[in-house]
């Protein structure tokens, strides 16, 4: 499996992410909710948006024969006092789970924001996303806040940790 930063010539990439994206409220969210919330329009305009010159990364895993099997979107946010990293999205096909595959991606988003000096890591979940809060619990993240999504009341947390450099 190799990890694959996109540009904005990629697609039918792009598409495909945008695509998971929404496979993923689906899947987080159940399909009345997830299934309705944003367009397709919007999905890749979103994935694009990270494409377009700002401090982001949307990043591919792909397997031997160069299929998409996973993916994650960061970037450093930098609009309050100090700046963070957040990771807005990671999803992994239900075939190529449980392979490491979301490990490897977000090692990468960590790394990326080492290297730009950024001190914190961060991501937002459903409070119930059993699977991505034992990732990011294994990997030393611990509940920072929590509240309710505006779109659906669903309870979020906010996972966090301090970057050693
Ligand atoms: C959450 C998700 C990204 C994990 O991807 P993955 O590639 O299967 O995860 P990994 O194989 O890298 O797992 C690493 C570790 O995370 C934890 N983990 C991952 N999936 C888990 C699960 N279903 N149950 C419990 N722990 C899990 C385990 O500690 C695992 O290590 P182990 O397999 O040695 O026990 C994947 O299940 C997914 O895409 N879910 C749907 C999309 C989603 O919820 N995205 C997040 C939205 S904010």
């Amino acid at each position: 499996m190799q990890l694959r930063p996109l540009s904005l010539a990629d697609t039918s990439a792009i598409h495909l992410v945008a695509e998971r994206m929404r496979e993923t409220l689906i899947e987080v969210e159940g399909e009345a909710a997830g299934g309705t919330m944003y367009s397709m329009d919007w999905l890749r305009d979103r994935v694009c948006w990270h494409l377009d010159g700002r401090a982001a990364e949307v990043v591919v895993a792909e397997d031997a024969t160069g299929g998409i099997v996973g993916h994650t979107i960061y970037r450093v946010e930098s609009d309050g006092a100090a700046p963070f990293g957040l990771i807005s999205t990671t999803y992994v096909a239900p075939e190529a789970r449980r392979l490491g595959v979301a490990q490897r991606l977000l090692a990468r988003a960590e790394d990326w924001f080492r290297e730009r000096q950024v001190p914190i890591s961060c991501t937002w979940t459903s409070e119930t996303n059993r699977p991505l809060i034992a990732l990011y619990a294994r990997n030393g993240y611990a509940e920072a806040e929590r509240g309710p999504n505006q779109l659906t009341q669903t309870m979020m947390v906010r996972l966090a940790k301090a970057l050693t450099p």
